[in-house]
């Protein structure tokens, strides 16, 4: 069972010109993902969601504390993190098939070892059928599932993903949202996930935190069950129309609304 642990973690941008002072992008995260957690960071444009992701990922280094995946020090990006970006960030040239095998050919496995690991990840995602596709041949959605498969080819310990249904209609965003449920549920893996959706944030986490900008930190923190609910009925609307979903809500809202407004007020 893995273990990703933010210790104290802050993270300080030089002043991105000259006369402006630097950015505090993340204040004093304290944060432990583990075992079968799902969780969710909600948050303002700007309040440090992707800072933070990237530094899990091993992008940038905090400017103070620390971040341990099993007790290590993360040092830079790897295999052990699959990264899901909002924008898919496929190769244009490259098919289906050989986007999904991007980082396992940067890992030198070798064509049919790679073949046979993508294949299962792109069934699991439902794109068995469009193997040979392009792109620009597919929806929105479906790039998304490439993404999605290509991040899980390598056996991550963690999924992180970066407002990964931001960019989809809302029909199709609703059904990403539950194949993202089944593929954790499936997976067993840890995730972490970014949204500013307050209804997604609440229906897919296990545990959900809020934050607030300048500098960011989180402000709130709740533990959460409906993804959980839903692989019962498999209802999504019915689950997000439960009222004690909708008093989370409620109190979510009432929580990033007051901070705005505190912020108005400097
Ligand atoms: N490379 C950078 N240099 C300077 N400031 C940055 C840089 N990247 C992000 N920021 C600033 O840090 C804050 C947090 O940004 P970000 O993590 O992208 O927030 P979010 O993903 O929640 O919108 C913002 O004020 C943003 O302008
Ligand atoms: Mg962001």
């Amino acid at each position: 069972m893995s273990k990703l642990d933010l210790k104290n973690v802050t993270v300080i941008y030089p002043p991105p010109t000259k006369d402006t002072e630097e950015v505090h992008a993340l204040e004093n995260i304290d944060l432990t993902i583990e075992g079968n957690d799902f969780v969710v960071a909600l948050g303002a444009s700007g309040c440090g969601k992707t800072t933070l992701l990237n530094v899990m990922a091993g992008f940038i280094q905090p400017s103070g504390g620390e971040v341990l995946l099993d007790a290590n020090p993360i040092k830079g990006p790897g295999a052990d993190r699959g990264v899901v970006f909002q924008q898919h960030a496929l190769l244009p040239w490259l098919n289906v098939i050989d986007n999904a095998s991007f980082g396992l050919m940067l890992q030198k496995k070798n064509p049919a070892e790679r073949k046979k690991i993508v294949s299962k990840y792109l069934k699991l995602v439902g794109l068995d059928e469009f193997l040979n596709h392009f792109p620009y041949q597919l929806s929105g959605g479906m790039q998304q599932r490439v993404g999605l498969a290509r991040a899980l080819s390598s056996d991550p310990a963690i999924m992180l993903m970066d407002e990964p249904l931001g960019a989809l209609d809302a029909l199709t965003r609703e059904v990403m949202q539950e194949l993202v449920l089944d593929i954790w549920n499936e997976t067993k893996k840890m995730v972490f996930f970014i949204t500013h959706s307050v209804d997604e944030a609440i229906f897919v986490a296990t545990r959900l935190i809020v934050m607030s900008p300048r500098p960011g930190r989180i402000i709130k923190s709740y533990n959460l069950d409906f993804n959980l609910r839903f692989f019962k009925n498999r209802d999504a609307r019915q689950v997000k129309s439960l009222p004690e979903f909708l008093a989370v809500r409620q109190e979510v809202l009432d929580i990033i609304h007051g901070d705005e407004i505190r912020i108005d007020q400097g």
